[in-house]
């Protein structure tokens, strides 16, 4: 049975008056039994999947917990998705590559979508398992678009863009964006910014579904300017190509995604680039890695853990035969919450420093020294 979604949200609203007589179920749990979409996560339904050479492209139309963030994020953010894999839930992050909602506009429920497009990755659990089997009407579990690698506003007046493979998937997000609101006179003053876009890739074109994309992109905004590297005759792209390729580069604001060692390339020449990494960033600078580490005392269950300063409190739990209770494993979905009871735990992500009473995300933080955590 499938409720529409405008009833799906007045059941929302009568789920928060009605949870006193339901308790301890949520009435989201007996109304997931009419309509999947509903449950105490934020889910969403698989509309579309296309399989192209490279990437696969999935469409998502969000459930009714999802609130407007999900269509007014901020193009070249990322979302959380959780598949069910042989019984676990598994969590990714993978980049929006839709553009947000038109600025001033309200998308009804039933007109919102989202997508992404994922390429396989050698043992990638998710994204061979998204590009081999996903099919659409699969329920998935979401977590809301987050990230920092967005336009600044107001958006500027030159812009230069360096990607490189599977990285052009955020850009193409603000690119749809910048292109949306250039016809529609909006954000972007009803013109597109004079933007160039430095692509490295092993094709002679960007691989599809992107390619033809940009390439009409180009002749149809004059401000676009697309310059394709096929690293397969060219060689890899390194920092010390930019001034050449991009002589007005100092007047240009730099976004940069693709792999680690080519976005460290590039801070060496653009300094104040802002940069979205395939891969987990090292530690936060504020953290002194001498200080991470020690024993971590789990709830009542008389199991202590142990963790050298790189194993995570929810690794070092499991290690120790007592799982915790997780989702992403990577501090999005906030399933892995739990309360410091005594010592200090480290968030690896920033370095921020917990205490007695505090919370945490056990699956992004280490002991500082002896640790006892709450289990639940
Ligand atoms: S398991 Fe998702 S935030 Fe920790």
């Amino acid at each position: 049975m499938r409720i529409n979604n405008r009833l799906a949200a007045r059941l929302g609203r009568l789920a928060e008056l009605t949870e006193p007589f339901t308790t301890p179920l949520l009435p989201t749990d007996y109304a997931g039994l009419f309509n999947p979409l509903f449950g105490r996560e934020i889910r969403g339904r698989v509309t579309a999947v296309d399989r192209h050479d490279d990437f696969t492209t999935v469409t998502v139309e969000p459930g009714p917990g999802a609130g407007r963030s999900f269509t007014r994020f901020q193009a070249g953010q990322f979302i959380g998705l959780g598949l069910q894999i042989d019984g676990r839930w598994t969590w990714r992050c993978y980049s929006l590559t839709n553009a947000p909602e038109l600025t001033g506009d309200r998308l009804h429920r039933s007109e919102r979508r989202l997508t992404i497009s994922v390429k396989p990755v050698p043992d990638g659990t998710m994204s061979t398992r998204i590009a081999d089997r996903l099919r659409p009407g699969r329920i998935i579990r979401l977590s809301a678009p987050g990230g920092d690698f967005h336009l600044p506003d107001p958006v500027p007046e030159k812009i230069l863009f360096v990607t490189a493979g599977a990285g052009v998937t955020p850009v193409m997000s603000i690119l749809r964006w910048l292109d949306q609101e250039a016809r529609a006179g909006g954000t972007a003053g009803g013109t597109f910014p004079d933007v160039v876009h430095v692509h490295s890739e092993r094709a002679t074109t960007p691989a599809a579904p992107f390619g033809d994309e940009l390439t009409a992109l180009a002749a149809e905004q004059p401000g676009y300017t697309l310059i394709h590297r096929d690293s397969a005759t060219a060689g890899r792209l390194h920092a010390e190509d930019i001034p050449d390729l991009v002589p007005d580069l100092a007047e240009r604001v730099t976004l940069a995604c693709g792999p680690t060692p080519l976005l460290d390339d590039l801070r060496t020449v653009i300094p104040d680039i802002r940069t979205e990494s395939f891969h987990a960033t090292d530690l936060p600078g504020s953290v002194d890695p001498a200080d991470l580490g020690g024993e971590i005392v789990l709830g009542s269950t008389g199991v202590t853990a142990s963790s050298t300063g790189t194993t995570t409190i929810l690794d070092a739990a499991e290690a120790a035969g007592v799982p915790l209770i997780h989702g992403c494993r990577m501090g999005i979905c906030r399933t892995c919450v739990t309360a410091v009871t005594d010592g200090t735990a480290v968030d690896l992500r920033d370095g921020a420093v917990y205490g007695p009473g505090e919370q945490i995300r056990t699956c992004c933080s280490v002991p500082s020294g002896p640790l006892a955590i709450a289990v639940n």
